[in-house]
């Protein structure tokens, strides 16, 4: 049986609300919610564990843990929180900032890790616009390279993984772990094979005010 992070505990600065980002009301209900409904919906999840920001309560059913300072440390957290488990145990990481997930991308995620055996599988959509690198400390924003976007896709959460390979890259040392943006990333830091399964672009992440404007206008359709 799987277990479910579901990683709550950011700031939301960039978003700018009154409070912590995964609390904002959207479509009715706090944003986390969207995506609980979702996890709740899979029967191979036995359990979720919430990362929280301080002063927050766990939602119903769930257990609740403080986040840490970056990303990857609310994950550590409450990975620790899961107790323990088999280290071929799939273990789901998803951000509460994605509140579009549904119970197919989910399953598709969870279904593509058992069958490939791989020690990780990303839900990704292939990339839309053309992507140009600039030189970082030229000035100008002169570009360096065109990349080749066939092979470019647009990483999302969720992302599974056999529990030994998470485990393994979590304790990797706290600066490389603040470093990071994606938890696959440091599975791939230390050695494991890293797959993806072709996820809709809907299921976006809500970052600035305008993906939050996005995300409500597809919640009422869906409704
Ligand atoms: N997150 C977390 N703990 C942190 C930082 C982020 O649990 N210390 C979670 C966020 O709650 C979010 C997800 O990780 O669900 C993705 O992060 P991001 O979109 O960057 O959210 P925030 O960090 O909240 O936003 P910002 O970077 O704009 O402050
Ligand atoms: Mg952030």
């Amino acid at each position: 049986m799987a277990v479910a992070l579901l990683v709550a505990a950011g700031r939301g600065e960039r978003l700018g609300a009154d409070g912590p980002k995964a609390f904002v009301m959207l479509a009715g209900r706090p944003m986390l919610e969207w995506s609980l409904d979702a996890l709740r919906a899979v029967a191979a999840i036995e359990r979720i564990i919430v990362a929280i920001p301080e002063g927050f309560d766990a939602p119903a059913g769930t257990v609740g843990v403080a986040g840490g300072t970056e990303r990857s440390h609310s994950v550590r957290a409450a990975l620790a929180a899961a107790g323990d488990g088999p280290a071929d145990q799939p273990i789901l990481v998803h951000d509460a900032a994605r509140p579009l997930l549904t119970p197919a991308i989910v399953t598709a995620t969870l279904d593509a890790l058992a069958r490939t055996g791989a020690d990780a599988v990303v839900a990704a959509a292939p990339v839309v616009d053309t992507i140009k690198r600039v030189h970082a400390d030229a000035p100008g924003l002169h570009v360096e390279a065109t990349l080749q976007r066939h092979a470019l896709w647009a990483v999302q959460t969720p992302q599974v993984f056999r529990r030994d390979a998470l485990e393994r890259a979590l304790a990797l040392p706290d600066d490389v772990l603040a470093a990071a943006t994606d938890d696959a990333g440091i599975v791939e830091q230390t050695g494991g094979r890293v797959h993806l399964v072709e996820s809709p672009r809907e299921n976006l992440k809500v970052t600035t005010p305008v993906d939050l404007r996005l995300a409500a206008l597809i919640l009422e359709e869906r409704c």
